[in-house]
């Protein structure tokens, strides 16, 4: 018989559910933990909203998970309001100076029009209806307000990439993925165009080299910090066929 404590097995939840982001709920802010890849394009993400052009500018990140766009938006003058289901990670948002909404990015109990610039990151291609969270996110910007997405596409190479291959590297948690809510990148500049998003795209990826480093200094136990200039680059690419980046001003 053997002694010792005896441990409970992780549980197994199916593609996408949202208790995952609860058993993962340490990982967060771990510069090499399961969600290191959200770090990077936060960081990327966060280079394409300009600095606040009016005092009481407003940001609202839509399944803002735990806040990890608020460090790279410092010093940009914008109030961050975060919107996530996930309350184990909208605790953490707060901790990092986020205003937190526990609230669905379909249905977002905030008012027409209150912000200068909307973010949706890695968030479309884990809603089941990811048409009412671009309704909802271009309901909420003013004229002239800057919507910032990325997402993957619905594509085979997509799935191959992200999923088959992704989720076996220590950069995406297992089973986080549904590839069948990936995002038609046409179709989602369509349905941004008819909210008034004019949604610019370009294929992004991390860097090959930046990710290769990363990943031996994870297995040397010396991981970089969550924001320092060692976290490896995104990259933009030629193909849209994975993972894709948009933005868009609304217009009138
Ligand atoms: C892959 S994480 C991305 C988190 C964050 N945007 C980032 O890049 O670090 C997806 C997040 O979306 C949230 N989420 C999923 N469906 C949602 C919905 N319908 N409304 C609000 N948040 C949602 C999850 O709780 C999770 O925090």
């Amino acid at each position: 018989m053997r002694n010792g404590p005896v441990s409970t097995p992780p549980r197994v939840l199916p593609p996408n559910d949202p208790r995952q982001y609860d058993d993962l709920a340490g990982e967060w802010w771990r510069p090499d933990g399961a969600f290191a890849m959200l770090h990077w394009l936060a960081r990327s993400r966060a280079a394409l909203v300009p600095p606040a052009t009016r005092p009481d500018a407003l940001l609202v990140d839509l399944g803002c998970g735990a806040g990890l766009l608020a460090p790279h938006l410092a010093g940009k003058g914008y109030r961050h309001v975060g919107v996530d289901l996930t309350r184990s990670a909208l605790v953490q948002a707060a901790a990092h100076g986020v205003t937190v909404v526990n609230g669905d990015a379909t249905a977002v109990p905030l008012v027409d029009g209150c912000a200068d610039v909307v973010a949706a990151g890695e968030l479309l291609e884990h809603v089941p209806d990811w048409r009412r969270v671009v309704a909802e996110a271009c309901r909420l910007l003013r004229p002239g307000g800057l919507l910032v997405l990325d997402t993957l596409n619905d594509t085979a190479l997509a799935r191959l990439v992200a999923v088959r291959i992704g989720e076996r590297l220590p950069t995406v948690p297992r089973g986080i993925h549904d590839p069948r809510l990936f995002v038609d990148a046409r179709e989602l500049v369509a349905e941004c165009a008819r909210h008034g998003v004019h949604l610019r795209i370009r294929g992004i990826r991390p860097s090959l080299r930046g990710t290769l480093a990363w990943l031996v200094r994870r297995a040397r136990g010396r991981p970089s910090g969550t924001v320092d200039g060692r976290q490896p680059r995104i990259k933009p690419t030629r193909s849209v066929a994975v993972l894709y980046q948009g933005h868009g001003v609304r217009h009138g």
